[in-house]
């Protein structure tokens, strides 16, 4: 059985054009090879910092952004191109949530509307069918029957992202990207919606690629998390791998930069992050090469990889 889906070799470079004839002269190289695997009920994380082409990646695997080099397989079937997306069901089983569902929501449609739209462009449900599967699936994210006759305003932030979920998975979907779907949520907040996504996941099976810059807010959803720093992997592992032992010095950075709610831990964590930041220029030679992009991944174990120069010398050096 091949995987649900494989990213393979996936680069996105955006022209940069400047001068008097506005011709390219350079390119951004938001996502430069990054191989990814989906497999059915899983999740998987996609954390780095502020422009390491995180969204870039999803637009790219749901067919917003189009790919520079590289391919993507669905279902062992290459999907990468817009006449095989169209000929595949691809388009109806890979959803997508933004950080914010207002943004994405048409204010002067009532929510049946809105939740209608997607069983409109891909099922022939009647408009009472459409109804009945609107009003079981905001059940599932908490929100009574009455919401359907409500406008988006009307909600609050955390209301409006678990609308956003309920939509993403109205046609049953494969994989739902979801990009920094709490970010802009208070952290109670932000564990609720959390809870009705594990819980939709149980009940369909879906799979989950979850984008954030915060390790913390991933932690406890993801099987799977790969820690992407300027258009690269630095780092990929289960939960495990990446929390309990994380081998690249951006890694150990980003998981540094956790807030401690614990306040008997916060010297501890403090020290730890000053010995993390003396360390990372002296070790960069072992991390990033000299345009300051990290390495291929090499596999350190069967689930975990880690970019570094040279794995023997890694391995020999150790750990500090
Ligand atoms: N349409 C575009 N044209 C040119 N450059 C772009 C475009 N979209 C994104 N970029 C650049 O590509 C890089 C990756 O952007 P991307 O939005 O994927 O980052 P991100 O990891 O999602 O960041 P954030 O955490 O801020 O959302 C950035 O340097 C960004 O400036
Ligand atoms: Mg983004």
């Amino acid at each position: 059985m091949p995987n649900l889906i494989e990213v393979k070799d996936l680069k996105v470079h955006y022209p940069i054009r400047s001068g008097f004839f506005n011709r390219v002269t350079d390119h951004v190289r938001a996502v430069d090879g990054v191989n990814l695997e989906f497999e059915q009920g899983k999740t998987y994380g996609l954390v780095g910092e502020s422009g390491s082409g995180k969204s870039t990646i999803g637009k790219a695997i749901i067919g917003l952004e189009s790919i520079t080099e590289g391919s993507i397989f669905y279902n062992g079937d290459e999907v990468s191109k817009q006449a095989q997306k169209r000929r595949s069901n691809y388009r109806e089983n890979v959803q997508m949530i933004f950080q914010d569902a207002m943004s994405s929501f048409n204010p002067k449609r009532r929510i049946l509307d809105i939740m209608s739209e997607p069983l409109r462009n891909f099922t022939n449900m009647t408009p009472e069918e459409e109804k009945r599967r609107a009003i079981e699936l905001l059940e599932i994210v908490g929100l009574s029957e009455e919401s359907l006759y409500k406008y988006p305003h009307q909600f609050s932030g955390g209301q409006r992202q678990r609308i956003g979920v309920a939509r993403a998975v109205a046609l049953n979907p494969k994989l739902v990207i979801a990009d920094e779907p709490v970010s802009a949520l208070d952290l109670s907040v932000q564990a609720q919606v959390l809870n009705f996504m594990k819980q939709i996941q149980d009940e369909y099976n879906v799979s989950y690629l979850f984008i954030s810059h915060d390790l913390g807010v991933v932690k406890h959803m993801c099987d799977e998390i790969a820690i992407m720093y300027r258009g690269r992997f630095a780092e990929y592992g289960n939960r495990q791998d990446i929390y309990e032992n994380p081998q690249h010095i951006y890694t150990k950075r980003l998981l540094s930069a956790i807030p401690e709610v614990n306040p008997n831990n916060r010297e501890a964590n403090k020290r730890r992050r000053q010995e993390i930041a003396a360390h990372y220029d002296e070790s960069s030679q072992h991390y990033f090469d000299t345009n300051g992009r990290v390495y291929d991944l090499k596999p350190l174990s069967p689930t975990h990889s880690v970019a570094v120069a040279d794995l023997d010398k890694f391995r020999q050096e150790g750990d500090f």
